[in-house]
C-alpha cells in the first residue's frame, strides 16, 4: 500500500465529519490543539478559539491549511458572554453554522484549600464551568434551528475523583458532569447530543510541572495501570468519533480516557 493511499484512508476515518463546522475552545495548545488538527484531517471546518496567544492559534490554522483543511482563529474569553456571542456569530457569518462545539478551554490552580485565594476559585469556575455554559447556550441556539448538533465537554477524571490541592478544579469539573447530564435532557428534543470526555494524565502543557520532574513523573506513572501518560492525539481521536454520526446514540454520559487511572486506589 502506498503512503498516499494510507494517508487518505486515515484522513477519511469519519466521513460524516467532512465539512462539519467545529468550534474548539482553547485550541491553541494541548488537547484542544490536537483536536483541531485531527478535525482538520477529517476534513471538518475548524474554528480555533484562543485567548491572548494569536501566534500559537495562527500556527494551528497554518498546520491545518497546509494539510488542505479549512481553519479560522477567533479570539474570545469563554467566561464573557459578549465575547462568546461574538465568536459564535462570527463562525455563523463565515462558515454558515455550528455543527459541533468542543468545550475544551480550561485552567487549573494548585494550592491547599485553607490557603486558596478567592480569586483562584472564581477564575477556575469562570473558565472551566461558566465557559461551557455560555458557549453551549450560544452554539445550541444555532444547532436547535437545524435540530442537529453535538456538544463535547473536555472534562477530567476529576469530575468524579477527588484531587487534593485542586478544590476549585474538582468543583468545576464536578459541575461540568452535572451540566452534561442536565443539558443532554434539555437539548435532546432539539436534536443536540451532549457528551463529556474525561481524560486522565495527558502529555500537555497543563502537566508540564509534573512531567518535567522525574520523581513526580514516576509517581504519576505508578498511579496509571497502563504505566504511561496519554497523548493528546489519543483524546483527539476519541473526540472525532464522538463528534461523528457514528456516535449518534451517545448523550448525557462521560467517556473516560485515562489508562485505568480512575480505578486505581492510590494517592490521588
Ligand atoms: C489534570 C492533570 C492531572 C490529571 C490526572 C487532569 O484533569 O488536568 O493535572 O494530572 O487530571 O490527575
Amino acid at each position: 500500500m502506498s503512503t498516499i493511499t494510507a494517508h487518505v484512508e486515515q484522513a477519511n476515518e469519519y466521513k460524516s465529519l467532512k465539512d462539519k463546522v467545529v468550534v474548539i475552545t482553547g485550541a491553541s495548545s494541548g488537547i484542544g490543539r490536537a483536536i483541531a488538527i485531527e478535525m482538520g484531517r477529517q476534513s471538518a471546518k475548524v474554528v480555533i478559539n484562543y485567548l491572548g496567544k494569536p501566534d500559537a492559534a495562527e500556527e494551528v490554522v497554518r498546520d491545518i491549511e497546509n494539510d488542505h483543511g479549512t481553519a479560522l482563529a477567533i479570539e474570545a474569553d469563554v467566561s464573557k458572554s459578549d465575547q462568546v456571542q461574538h465568536m459564535i456569530s462570527q463562525t455563523v457569518a463565515q462558515l454558515g453554522r455550528v455543527d459541533v462545539l468542543v468545550n475544551n478551554a480550561g485552567i487549573e490552580k494548585e494550592s491547599p484549600f485553607l490557603e486558596k485565594p478567592e480569586s483562584d476559585f472564581d477564575m477556575v469556575i469562570a473558565v472551566n464551568l461558566k465557559g461551557p455554559f455560555l458557549c453551549t447556550q450560544a452554539a445550541a441556539r444555532d444547532m436547535a434551528k437545524r435540530r442537529k448538533g453535538t456538544i463535547i465537554n473536555i472534562s477530567s477524571v476529576h469530575e468524579d475523583l477527588p484531587f487534593p490541592g485542586y478544590s476549585a478544579y474538582c468543583a468545576a469539573k464536578g459541575g461540568l458532569r452535572m451540566l452534561c447530564r442536565d443539558l443532554a435532557l434539555e437539548l435532546a428534543p432539539h436534536g443536540v447530543n451532549v457528551i463529556n470526555v474525561a481524560p486522565g494524565a495527558i502529555n500537555t502543557p497543563i502537566n508540564e510541572r509534573t512531567l518535567s520532574d522525574p520523581e513526580k513523573k514516576l509517581a504519576l506513572k505508578r498511579e496509571i495501570p497502563l504505566g504511561r501518560v496519554g497523548e493528546p492525539q489519543e483524546v483527539a481521536k476519541l473526540v472525532c468519533y464522538l463528534a461523528s454520526d457514528d456516535a449518534s446514540y451517545i448523550t448525557g454520559t462521560t467517556i473516560v480516557i485515562d489508562g485505568g487511572l480512575m480505578h486505581q486506589t492510590g494517592s490521588l
